[in-house]
């Protein structure tokens, strides 16, 4: 993905960036010993050589779904520090340590567009919508590493139900959090803030994309979506957008923020698929993170009986 060079970025902000991180070590240590002291349960602490991170709650009565792959699941330290969240850095270790404080409580979603009735929903009311199921699916980032997680969530169709969109709404669009106290990667201007991402009707209604709020049993950790993001299997992760705080139904298609950035190199489909390269990269292959050799990449990331239907007729070199 598109990275601002080093050059781009004035000495000031690095030197404000490393206050910053030092304040928020002072004050997530304090948060843990605050919060393990009143509670005592709850809490995972993964260990890191700088600091130690708090990651989410467990999440009661999860339902396994007969849509898990049986493929080994990637180590939990993997997926929530190796990250993509532009909001916070570029680079993929960061995330973590600088979402720590994120705040995701209150958290609203504003539901508008070609609705019967918009309207903000608070997240709490969204996560009762439907029994929260653990889907473990594969995930391939489109620069070509990969990974195995347990999420947490349920269909987003459930949610799509709910909120009647009318019959003329053809797309979803999906916008992230613009807060640029909280989210220091939006002072760079690396993409176009906030971040949007956007699915076909049809797609978003497919049972295997899912509204995700949980992985490994606990509640999303910050750098990996919290509170609600959405996973779609079957593209390359960036359509799977993080913190979301607002979805709207179109008759047109989003204009998504990757394709912005780099028209010839992100499409609005972004369909996993080993015969199209990246202009800059081949797609035939992906490593999975901790493996050494990497492995063919598979159409649609493995999900082609399910979901190639949703695309016949159309050329996917063309919409990639
Ligand atoms: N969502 C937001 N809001 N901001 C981002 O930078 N990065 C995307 C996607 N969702 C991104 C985002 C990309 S490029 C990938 S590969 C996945 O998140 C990574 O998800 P993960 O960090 O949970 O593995």
């Amino acid at each position: 993905m598109l990275i601002k060079k080093a050059e781009d970025i004035r000495s000031s902000e690095i030197t404000s960036k490393s206050l910053y991180l030092n304040r928020r070590k002072f004050l997530a240590g304090a948060a843990i010993a605050g919060v393990a002291a009143a509670t005592g349960v709850g809490l995972r602490e993964v260990v890191t050589p700088s600091t130690t991170v708090l990651a989410g709650a467990k999440i009661d009565g999860i339902k396994k779904s007969p849509l898990s792959t049986t493929e080994t699941v990637t180590p939990y330290k993997d997926v929530t520090h190796y990250n993509n969240y532009y909001e916070f850095s570029t680079s993929k270790d960061e995330p973590a340590e600088l979402a720590k404080n994120f705040r995701t409580q209150p958290w609203k979603v504003k539901i508008d567009g070609l609705v019967d009735k918009k309207q903000d929903l608070d997240v709490d009311t969204i996560l009762k919508m439907a029994p929260a199921e653990e889907r473990i699916y594969r995930h391939r980032c489109v620069e070509g590493w990969s990974i195995v997680v347990p999420w947490v969530g349920f269909p987003l169709s459930e949610l799509i139900k709910r909120v009647n969109p009318t019959s003329k709404a053809k797309f979803l669009e999906f916008t992230t959090l613009y807060d640029l106290n909280q989210m220091p990667g939006q002072q760079r201007h690396v993409l176009e803030w906030p971040y949007v991402e956007g699915l076909r009707m049809d797609e978003a209604m497919h049972p295997l994309a899912l509204l995700c709020f949980g992985m490994y049993g606990e509640e999303l950790p910050n750098q990996d979506g919290a509170p609600l993001r959405i996973i779609v299997p079957w593209k390359y992760g960036f359509k799977s957008a993080k913190a979301i705080v607002r979805i709207r139904f179109t008759d047109k298609q989003p204009v998504n923020t990757w394709n912005i950035s780099a028209p010839t190199e992100y499409g609005f489909y972004s369909n996993v698929n080993p015969n199209v390269d990246h202009p800059r990269w081949s797609q035939a292959k992906e490593r999975r993170l901790g493996e050494f050799l990497k492995r063919p990449t598979l159409m649609f990331n493995g999900y082609g009986d399910q979901v190639a239907s949703l695309y016949n007729g159309m050329d996917l070199k063309k919409d990639f």
